[in-house]
This record gives C-alpha cells, structure tokens and sequence, in this order.
C-alpha cells in the first residue's frame, strides 16, 4: 500500500473529467439544476464529485473497489486491522460500536459523562448499563475520563460486562491511562470501546496521547472532521480484530447509515488521511508550538488559566492534548459564556465552547500565529476590563452530581410518561435527556431520578444563556416523567 494515493479521491477526479451524462440522481445534475447563488458560491468543482454509489465508484454499504481501497490505507495510517468510513459523524460510528457488541439484558460498562450517542445506542440495544464514576475537577469544574481502579473495580464487581466504553481523550483533551485500562480489560476478556472524538490527531505526534489503537483498544470511533482536517461529518470507525468480528461491524454501520452516502463527505476522508499519513508529524508540531505559545500568553493575563501539564494527576488524568486550550475565567467574576459572547461580539472570535466556568479553544495546523495573537490580544482586553473583580467574587465550582438510576434508559424512555411542571419533578423519574450541548453530555438521561442538585445546575447554565437542549419542551417549562 502507498499511503500517496487516494484512490477514492482520485477516481472521483477521473469520474468527473469523462463527464458522462447522468441519469442518476441527485437531480441537480453536476449542480445545473441547482439554485444558481448556492452554485456559484459552493462551485463546479464540489458539485462535479457530489455523486451516489453508481457501479464504478463502489458502494460504502457492501465496498469492493475504490471504498475498500481507500478503507484500507486508512486502516494501515491510523494502526487498525479495518477501518470502516462513517459519512454520519462519530455518533454513528459510536452507536455501531455499541450496537455491534452489546445485546439487550447485557451488561456495557459506561463512564456518566459519555456523549448522548453512547447512551442513544444503549436504548436502542436494550443493554443493561453500568455507571463508572469519572474523575471530576472541582477546580475547572469538568469531568475527565476513568482512572484505572475504577475500570477495575467495576470489571471485578461485573465480570460478566460485555464492553467497556471509554472516551479518548476528552473533549476539553484529558486523557486516561488508556494502555492500562485495556490491558485490565482484556484480562477479563471485555472488548474496549474508545469514544476517540477528540483524538484523530494522536496518532501522528508523540507529545500526544497515544491513540486508541496504539494502546491496543478493540474499537475507536473517530471525528476525522473535527481534528484530523476532514469535511464536517465525516468519521472513521477503526476495529481490532479478535474480539470483535469486522464483518459483523460492517453490517450494524450499515443498518445505521444512509444509503446516499456523500462522496464529498467519503474524498474528504480519503484526503485527510494521506494528509496526516505523511505530514501529520509536522502538522501536529505546528499546531503544539502555537498552542504552547497560546497557553503561555493567556497564563500572564490577570484572572485568567489555561491549564498545563500540571492539572495530570493520576491514572484518570494522565496526558494531555495541548492543542486544547481550557480557559478558566471564572477569577475575573464572569461566566465562560459571557466571554464567548464578549469574544463573538467585540472582537469576531468564534470559540469550540464555552460552560459556567470556562472557554475551550481548539488549535489546529490551520490556525496561523497571527490568529494566536488576536486571541490573546482578546483576551487581555476582557481581562483589564474586569481587572477591579479579580479575586474578589469567589465563584463556587458546581459539577453536577451523578443521579440515581432508577429505571432502564430503554425503560424509562418507552414507559407511559407525564409532563410536569420543572421544579415539580423532584424524585420523579425522568423519561427524555437534558444536556447542555456542546459537550452533549447529559445531565439527566432516561431512567434516573430528579434531584434538587440536578435542577438547580440546569437553571444556572440556563441563567448563563447555555445551550441545555434534549426535552420535549425546548423551553424546558415542564419535565416528562415515567407515570406513577
Ligand atoms: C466526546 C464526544 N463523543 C462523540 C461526539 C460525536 O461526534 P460527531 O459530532 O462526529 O458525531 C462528540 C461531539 O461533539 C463528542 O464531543
């Protein structure tokens, strides 16, 4: 294999200079018959490769050609026995995952903070999950990922679990101790499932964390398009064989994913990983010293910290993706999303997030040094306007406590519910997800028990102007619970 060739790519090239006339969908015909402004602005280019699965270009459902070329170089650059392409993001590519290995009645290892993807997967199987308490930072006020005692103290209280999810790093790029986790794991012969959203880059530079793959993980699901310089949507799902049959993966993504599968979306993919094949190294270098330098700044501004190397701790926090900025403003006496707001409006900066206490700003090969300094820049402008608050409001660090579960996810989920009144739904059963997306993590999910904590943390990220999301009613008004 030659990791220079993009052999779906390339193909699409070849498709769209012979030009056939196509009597195929989609209808907008090499973009002709689409509306003319949208044309121009997307371009011929990009609408020439907009194709569907016509014999010559394969087919993602069933890959004999092309597809399964461009798959197995992918698999070979990111360290997998097969790789399977996902035109559906990783939250696709996660559910696979889940759905591949878990049954219903059977038992998944789960850390709470996971994304809604895992728990959705967990109520379509039926799966029995088991909650692993994350280490939490009170001082950030985020959730990191596992430590390995706990992966070992639950996998000796359920020897029986079928897979153990782990998220790889996260997304504010905390990372565990992930080797050892899976080495335990494997002890107990439970197949390691890694939410590898955030790592797509890992792989390529060694001041990273190490990559699922590399720590011998049976499955990764990984956003290509977040950090790895694919088209949004686009995602890998890399498997290990041994305890996990790829054949099997292959029909579950299948039943999950479109039969239109975008070939944008699929050439992207095929781009990206030559990209990262031959020049992720010097890519990721790039990224690092910029955000080396980033984090250095912004750490002499008053009031502000942007955590190092020093907030790795023990097996739970054990590296660290340094291309992650976490912002902690809560010093200056303001919420993260009042400086999100601030950074939007007065200085056209756009950031990754923003929660009660925090910013995070992802740094990547295509940021430029002068994107840094403007940041920076930014920053010291928010920083002197509230110079008078430093150190005098002290904002108390809330991370949202882990909820009884009650009832199954999938139980609760199809259960004959009510609507109550928010404040009305203490000790209740909550039947639908509230979480503030991004991250997407819920707070409460299916099956679990209202507490007065849970509410209280849901009224001040909306108070703060958070994106909570999941209910029935958006304005989150009144609750749906199992009927008693
Ligand atoms: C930790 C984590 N897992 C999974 C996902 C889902 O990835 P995608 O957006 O590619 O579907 C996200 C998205 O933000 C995430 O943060």
């Amino acid at each position: 294999m030659n990791q220079q060739d993009t052999p779906l790519f390339s193909a699409l090239l070849a498709h769209a200079k012979r030009n056939p006339i196509q009597f195929h969908i989609p209808a907008h015909k090499r973009g002709r018959g689409m509306h003319s402004a949208f044309q121009s602005f997307i371009g011929e280019n990009a609408l020439s490769i907009d194709l569907i699965n016509i014999a010559p270009l394969d087919d993602l459902h069933n890959p004999t050609g092309i597809i399964k070329e461009a798959q197995a170089l992918a698999a070979e650059a990111f360290g997998a026995d097969e790789t399977f392409f996902s035109v559906q993001g990783t939250s696709t590519a996660i559910m696979a995952m889940v759905l591949a290995t878990v049954g219903p009645g059977e038992k998944i290892l789960v850390p709470r903070n996971v994304h809604k993807s895992v728990l959705a997967a967990i109520m379509l199987s039926g799966a029995h999950p088991v909650f692993l308490h994350p280490e939490v930072d009170t001082e950030l006020g985020i959730m990191h990922g596992l430590s390995v005692e706990t992966v070992e103290d639950a996998l000796i209280q359920h020897p029986d679990a079928r897979a153990l999810v782990v998220i790889n790093p996260t997304y504010f790029g905390v990372a565990a101790d992930l080797r050892r986790i899976v080495e335990i794991a494997h002890r107990y012969d439970v197949p390691v499932l890694v939410d590898e959203a955030h790592g797509i880059h890992t792989a390529f530079h060694e001041d990273l964390p190490v990559s699922a793959m590399q720590a011998g993980a049976d499955m990764a699901a990984t956003s290509v398009h977040k950090l790895g310089g694919s088209m949004t949507q686009s995602s890998v799902l890399n498997v290990r064989r041994g305890r996990i049959d790829p054949r099997h993966v292959q029909v579950v993504m299948s039943m999950l994913t479109t039969t239109s599968t975008s070939y944008l979306l699929l050439a992207s993919l095929d781009a990206a990983r030559k990209e990262l094949a031959l020049h992720g190294r010097e890519r990721m270098e790039k990224a690092i010293r910029l955000a080396d330098e980033a984090r250095r700044r912004i750490n002499q501004i008053p009031g502000l910290y942007c955590p190092g190397k020093e907030i790795l701790r023990n097996s739970a926090t054990f590296a660290l993706d340094p291309t992650k900025l976490i912002i902690s403003v809560k010093d200056l006496g303001i919420r993260g999303y009042d400086v999100e707001v601030m950074l939007r409006e007065e200085f056209n900066i756009e950031v990754e997030l923003s929660d009660l206490y925090n910013i995070l700003c992802v740094i990547s090969w295509g940021d430029e040094r002068e994107d840094i300094l403007r940041l920076v820049d930014a920053l010291v402008k928010i920083s002197a306007a509230y110079k008078d608050q430093i150190g005098k409001r002290t904002v108390q660090v809330k991370v949202p406590s882990m909820p009884e579960l009650r009832m199954s996810p999938r139980e609760a989920f199809y259960a004959k519910t009510e609507s109550v009144p928010f404040h009305e739904s203490v000790g209740r059963t909550i039947a639908e997800m509230i979480m503030v997306y991004p991250p997407g993590i819920p707070i409460l999910l299916p099956g679990e028990v209202v507490s007065k904590d849970n509410l209280d943390y849901i009224e001040e990220n909306l108070r703060a102007g958070l994106p909570v999301q999941g209910p029935d009613d958006p304005e989150i008004r009144t609750i749906k619970v199992v009927r008693e």
